[in-house]
């Protein structure tokens, strides 16, 4: 202010500033919405063929916006220290580069936690390694109540948000009433999540654009492997690289006990099939989330591809699809430029937010 008084057209400015201030009858906008603004919905990068309007409920840019706030804000835990972010980390392609989680007071799960990118278009809902979530909504209600994730109750997230007197006017603007329960919660969350979204890889850029420039040789030969040789896509395939079902490719399986550490689906649908299987990954931004696997067992993209190529670890319920690949070591490294080349710009990931209704 002092600046422009001194300038030569201050008294001008002076009235354009008090008349600004005498026409907008609104308080000025708080800082954690100015950290967070509305925003029209993202567009599906390349290589994402899907639309918002295929879905029965497409997100909405408000209930966006708020679950943005709520997927970074740490009091939804029970003691205010961890918040969705803290194990799908936007930088790790919303996965983390640890084997396993950790959650309040420093507990340690059991299992990595999975991204969920281009996941508002899946396959079959199944959410969590082991599928026992049916939508990203019931999926987002468990890490909030799980002891060693959020460990707190639902009614207890809903008491503290209500005392956060900033977050009415959103839940107002995202659902036409103020009110706070558990249901808008997740959906606001789960909306955010289907905003975040990987594509525009170079990957992309090669298939779909034919920019032959985009990759390496190595690449292409890696693509040939993945879709020939190696058959990687009998169950890597789609947009997201994932058939959404469960697979046993002896992850986990201690030969001396003969058992599972996890028993993955089976504990879910009681099959007997199902012993040891665990959901397809997707494989988009996975080289920005090492190490791999439901335990994170396996520390680098080429151990994971020698894993398949001596034909995964033998055990009763191994997969027939796995068998011994008989990889040379250049085609190790020709699958792993592939999956390297898949790594895209994530579109929503770059905004993380640290400023929230007070
Ligand atoms: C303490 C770490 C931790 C926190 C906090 C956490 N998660 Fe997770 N998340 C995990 C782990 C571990 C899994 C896999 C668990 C399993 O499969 O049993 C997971 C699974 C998921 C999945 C399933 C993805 C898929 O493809 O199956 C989604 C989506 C997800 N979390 C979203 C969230 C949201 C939303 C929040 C906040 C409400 C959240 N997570 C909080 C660790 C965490
Ligand atoms: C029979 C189905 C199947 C086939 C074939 C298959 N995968 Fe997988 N893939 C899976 C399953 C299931 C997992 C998770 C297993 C677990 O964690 O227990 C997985 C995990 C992975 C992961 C770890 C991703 C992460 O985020 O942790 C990578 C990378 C991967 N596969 C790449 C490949 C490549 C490369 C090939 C071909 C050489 C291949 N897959 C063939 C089903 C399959």
């Amino acid at each position: 202010m002092t600046r422009w008084l001194r300038g030569g057209g201050g008294g001008l400015l002076i009235v354009a500033v008090g008349l600004m201030a005498a026409c907008s009858s609104k308080p000025s906008v708080p800082a954690w919405e100015a950290a967070n603004p509305i925003e029209p919905l993202p567009t599906p990068p390349l290589g994402i063929n899907s639309t918002f309007s295929e879905l029965k409920d497409p997100p909405t840019p408000a209930r966006v916006r708020l679950g943005r706030w709520l997927y970074f804000d740490p009091r939804l835990s029970k003691d205010g220290t961890v918040s969705c972010a803290t194990c799908h980390v936007p930088a790790d392609g919303f996965s983390m580069r640890t084997a396993v989680a950790t959650g309040i007071r420093g507990q340690q799960g059991t299992r990595k936690p999975p991204s969920f990118v281009n996941e508002a278009w899946t396959l079959y809902p199944f959410f969590f390694w082991d599928g026992r979530a049916a939508s990203l909504e019931e999926q987002a209600l468990g890490p909030i109540a799980n002891p060693v994730e959020m460990g707190n109750t639902h009614a207890v997230m809903v008491q503290t948000l209500e005392q956060v007197k900033g977050y009415a006017p959103y839940f107002q603007e995202a659902f036409g009433t103020p009110g706070i329960t558990k249901e808008r919660v997740v959906h606001a969350i789960a909306d955010f999540e289907r905003t975040v979204m990987s594509g525009n890889s170079p990957y992309d850029r090669w298939r779909v654009n034919h920019d032959e420039s985009a990759v390496s040789d190595a690449v292409k030969r890696g693509y040939a492997l993945f879709f020939g040789k190696a058959e990687c896509s009998q169950c890597h395939l789609g947009d997201n690289f994932t058939d959404s079902r469960f697979h046993n490719i002896g992850i986990g399986w201690d030969a001396a006990t003969k058992t599972f550490k996890d028993e993955g689906r089976y504990a879910i649908s009681h099959q007997d099939a199902d012993r040891g299987a665990f959901k397809t990954p997707m494989l988009r931004d996975v080289a920005l989330h090492p190490p791999y696997m439901h335990d994170g067992s396996e520390a680098t993209l080429e151990d994971v591809v020698e894993h398949y190529n001596k034909g995964g670890q033998p055990n009763p319920w191994l997969d027939p699809k796995i068998r011994p690949l008989h990889l040379t070591d250049e085609e190790v490294h020709d699958l792993v430029a592939m999956m390297k080349a898949l790594t895209g710009d994530t579109r929503t990931s770059t905004k993380v937010v640290t400023s929230f209704p007070q």
